[in-house]
């Protein structure tokens, strides 16, 4: 077994990703892992054009969008600063919200699914998830827990977007599924349900230092 893992939380907007990460990380932790908790778009500064692309502060084509991911993934994995793989070399478990898996469904959304994996197949050469975790849930619950989060509304947070992310995501999944270690649970219940799954399937692949 290994000592530390990596993980990829994964499901349309507002599918409970950030409230499971936060559990997980806690259970694991009490386990003895030392985790680090991060998320895509990332911190950095490509992850930044991004959000200001998703906040409609700048207007880019999808086809541009897709290519900032790629690159803001690999930044993710290689910074020397505080990228994945360092992580993962000095021994913490990762955990993150959104992975490749991300760029497979919603970019594949609006262009060839096969282009989007070969342009990610570094990232996935460099380092697939020990486990990917989709949470999924119905897109009429997504959106009514987005419109009540929050004020506005981001760039592919409309519900017509979301039943084809939640499509892509299938399509995508069935695609990779020999070399992709894929769990899917039924966000449509309870945190505390949606926890006690995960950390079945998690206790699989994790080693518990005492
Ligand atoms: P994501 O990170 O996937 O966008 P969040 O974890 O931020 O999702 O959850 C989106 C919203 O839904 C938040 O207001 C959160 O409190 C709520 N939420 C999360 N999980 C559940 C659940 N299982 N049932 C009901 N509401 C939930
Ligand atoms: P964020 O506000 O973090 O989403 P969430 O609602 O899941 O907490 O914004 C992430 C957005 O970025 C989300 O709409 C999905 C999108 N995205 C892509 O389009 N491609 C990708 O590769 C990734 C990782 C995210």
């Amino acid at each position: 077994m290994k000592k530390n893992l990596f993980i990829a939380f994964e499901g349309i907007d507002g599918s409970g990703k950030s409230t499971q990460v936060k559990l997980l990380s806690e259970k694991l932790a009490q386990a003895g892992h030392q985790v680090f908790t991060t998320v895509e778009p990332t911190n950095s500064h490509i992850g930044s054009i991004i959000r200001n692309i998703f906040n409609h502060k700048i207007e880019a084509d999808h086809r541009t969008i897709a290519g900032l991911f790629v690159a803001d993934r690999l930044d993710h994995l290689l910074n020397k600063t505080d990228g994945i793989l360092k992580q993962l070399e000095e021994g913490y478990t990762v955990i993150t919200d959104r992975y490749y898996l991300s760029s497979y469904a919603y970019h594949g959304a609006h262009m060839s699914l096969d282009w989007v994996i070969e342009a990610n197949a570094q990232s996935a050469e460099l380092l697939r998830p020990d486990l990917n975790i989709f949470i999924d849930i119905s897109p009429e619950i997504s959106m009514t827990r987005l419109t009540r989060g929050r004020g506005s509304l981001e760039l592919f947070e409309n519900l017509e977007n979301l039943i084809k992310v939640r499509d892509k995501y299938f399509e995508a999944m069935e695609k990779v599924k020999s070399v992709e270690n894929i769990f899917i649970t039924d966000g449509n219940r309870s945190p505390e349900l949606i926890a006690a799954d995960i950390w079945n399937e998690v206790s699989k692949i994790a080693s518990f230092i005492p």
